[in-house]
């Protein structure tokens, strides 16, 4: 694997490799590329997929540079390839990018040398996200098929729905989905949050993304209506789970009581976006150089050891 853009690159193979090998690193299994360097560039605001990158490079003894939009050449009109091109050219090793416009980073997958993971991509993928999602329902039944996984609220503009809906659909998951009519994408299933509470083993619940479009709702109605509200909760299957990607609009999509009850692991979704994204690095980093790490060359070897 020489970049990570979209889940649909993956096979079922190369998914549960990455789901054991984070399983490993979350075990305490150290994995390093003391002195390579990942840089991070994120042209739409992040919390979680930005500083666990960072936590994950720096557990990883990687050199991390974090580029900042608004002080590099992008604001003086080079495009993203060419600043793409310029990492690469600097010896980088890995970028993660996180960008608003969807499928703009396909053109990206040309430079070898550098690995390219995709930190969102507007309303197009999440792939990462998708991952450490994938890990998070893995730890807790393992397995995917036999599991009914309900994706619910904003699927039109979620990318995280996108990339999940495709992986557990692969990997053998019954998905459905729940939303309001105006966010409905054709050609899906849809219940009711009434209908998902009983069928679910795994509700995903995911925010409004309000920076994709104008919905002037109203948000009590919004969590009557279409979100697991405390009663709603309670007719969920015994051993069910509640996943969010987060950021979480509490009172929202989810009453907020509930975003750390029992059956809630959004907080263990976090952790576990740590020794995923590490997994991803490691898996990138392999396929770009031989296991023993021999081909490092040697400008690098002795940068390393300044
Ligand atoms: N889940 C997620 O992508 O969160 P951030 O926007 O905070 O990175």
């Amino acid at each position: 694997m020489n970049h990570l853009l979209t889940m649909d690159q993956l096979s079922n193979r190369m998914i549960y490799s990455l789901l054991e090998n984070a399983g490993r690193m979350k075990r305490g299994e150290q994995k390093t590329w003391k002195g390579r360097f990942a840089a991070n560039l994120f042209l739409e605001p992040s919390t979680r997929t930005r500083q666990s990158f960072h936590v994950a490079e720096r557990r990883m003894q990687m050199e991390v540079l974090e580029m900042e939009a608004e002080q590099s050449s992008l604001l003086k009109g080079e495009s993203l390839y060419d600043s793409v091109r310029t990492l690469e050219a600097i010896g980088t090793d890995i970028l993660v990018i996180r960008q608003s416009e969807r499928d703009s980073l396909q053109e990206l997958s040309e430079c070898k040398g550098i690995s390219i993971i995709n930190a969102g991509d507007g309303t197009g993928e999440h792939p990462t996200q998708s991952l450490l999602d994938l890990f998070t329902i893995y730890e807790e039944f393992g397995c995917f098929k036999g599991l009914t996984v309900t994706i619910a609220g904003d699927i039109k503009h979620s990318r995280v729905a996108r990339s999940n809906a495709y992986a557990l659909k692969q990997l053998g998951a019954e998905v459905q989905f729940s939303s309001p009519d105006e966010w409905k994408e054709p050609g899906k299933t849809y219940v009711t949050m009434d209908e998902a509470v009983a069928s679910s083993d795994v509700l995903m619940l995911l925010r409004i993304q309000k920076e994709r479009h104008d919905w002037e709702g109203d948000i009590p109605d919004y969590l009557t209506d279409y979100g697991l509200t405390k009663e709603r909760e309670r007719r969920m299957k015994s051993h069910s789970i509640i996943l969010h990607p987060a950021p979480v609009n509490r009172g929202v999509e989810i009453d907020s009581a509930l975003v750390e009850c029992q059956k809630s692991r959004i907080f263990t979704q976090m952790n576990n976006g740590v020794y995923m994204r590490m997994a991803i690095i490691d898996e990138l980093m392999g396929g770009k150089h031989n296991e023993n790490n021999k081909c490092v060359p040697m400008e690098r070897e002795l940068f390393a050891t300044m």
